[in-house]
């Protein structure tokens, strides 16, 4: 890349705006020239707005330490004209973040959310890289409908998902038929830290707002089709998903169940996870794992405290293959919610969109 792509961060106090903030330190690609968040932090530097709320276990990078936070919504004007495209992250009502997204995508900024307020529109694609780039074609139908050059909106999905999605995207030729997930899900998934939630330690709640509708319709969505400019999701494999809150900071994990129309033998399984290979690999993109799944022989992984940042948290960890008794097999994955999860997820994703040209420099 010729010049470094220039990128805004709208919700950039919070818990995954400081993770874009720390993933775009000296990125080869993008350089981050803007900062937004509510009026609440607007008009303050950026380390006066984020004073007593830095949940990063790393220190403020300094280069963000000096910058001004604007209003996303009043200073529209000043972002939309300086910035070739945003990641979005914002705690809002959908409506809003629907309103708002488009508004910049209408303006030509192209958008790469983390929000779920987009997810389930027909001509906006929710990407995993290594599992569905090729929805990225929907891009062209969704311009024609905002009456667009280059603004667009592209999404990632919940974080939830990439502790067992990726896992059975790797054995989709043996036709997964049902899946039973539990996850078990990490407090900074709710933009937390034990400090701003201390009664999580030492306990589990067996309750997230919406989590559970995700985590089974979501998969479905990225193994569908592109038809007709529109994304028809896939009809199976059913899946039921119960997901708890845990006392760990990051990483959702996931204990799974899993029947196959074509049963493959566990050789054959563990070939499949140890050779997984996505187009961000091929493309050898900045953000992207050399090894996007690894497989863990022993008894008691993946671990949290041992696996999470795994290939810098961009991994997936799997373990504990094994037959199961009432379905064909059970395993357990873990993965990264803040890195792959979120703001890492959407740094792959605007990597493979500058990659494949669909985000550009606005004066080239
Ligand atoms: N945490 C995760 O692991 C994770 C994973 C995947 C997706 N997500 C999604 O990412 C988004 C952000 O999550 P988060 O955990 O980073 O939340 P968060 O820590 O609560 O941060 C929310 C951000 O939104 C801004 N905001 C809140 N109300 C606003 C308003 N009315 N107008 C403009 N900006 C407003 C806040 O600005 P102020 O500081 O000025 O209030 C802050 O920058 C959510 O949609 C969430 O579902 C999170």
């Amino acid at each position: 890349m010729d010049k470094k792509l220039k990128v805004g961060i709208l919700g950039a106090t919070g818990m995954v705006g400081q993770r874009f903030i720390t993933l775009l330190e000296n990125h080869p690609w993008f350089e981050v020239v803007l900062l937004a968040a509510s009026g609440r932090s607007s008009g303050k530097l950026y380390e006066e707005a984020v004073d007593g709320r830095w949940k990063m276990s790393c220190d403020m990078p300094e280069y963000v330490k000096k910058m001004t936070v604007y209003d996303m919504d009043k200073d529209f004007d000043k972002i939309n004209s300086e910035v070739d495209f945003v990641f979005c992250a914002v705690n809002m009502p959908k409506d809003q973040i629907r309103a708002l997204e488009e508004k910049y995508a209408k303006a030509e900024t192209p958008v790469v959310s983390n929000n779920s307020a987009n997810r389930w529109t027909p001509d906006v694609p929710m990407v995993v890289p290594e599992i569905n780039p090729e929805h990225l074609e929907v891009i062209e139908s969704q311009k024609k409908r905002l009456g667009t050059k280059r603004g667009f909106i592209c999404v990632k999905p919940n974080c939830s998902i990439q502790s067992y999605t990726p896992a059975i995207h790797a054995l989709r030729e043996f036709e997964p038929k049902l899946v039973v997930a539990t996850t078990y899900q990490a407090i900074s998934g709710a933009g937390k830290t034990f400090a701003q939630w201390p009664e999580m330690e030492h306990n589990i709640i067996p309750f997230i707002s919406g989590e559970e509708e995700k985590s089974e319709k979501e998969p479905l969505r990225l193994w569908g089709q592109v038809k007709d400019g529109v994304i028809v999701p896939a009809t199976e494999p059913t899946i039921s998903c119960q997901c708890l809150r845990v006392p760990v900071l990051d990483g959702h994990t996931a204990a799974v169940f899993i029947n196959f129309e074509k049963k493959p033998s566990k050789e054959q399984i563990l070939e499949k996870w140890r050779s997984f290979k996505g187009l961000p690999q091929e493309l050898e993109l900045p953000s992207a794992p050399k090894n996007f799944i690894q497989y863990l022989e022993e008894d008691d992984r993946p671990q949290v405290r041992l696996d999470v940042n795994y290939e810098n948290g961009m991994g997936v960890s799997i373990g504990r293959l094994r037959e199961d008794s009432v379905f064909d097999y059970k395993f357990v994955g873990l993965s990264h919610n803040t890195l792959r999860g979120a703001a890492g997820g959407a740094v792959l994703i605007a990597e493979l969109l500058a990659a494949k040209n669909y985000i550009t420099p606005k004066q080239a």
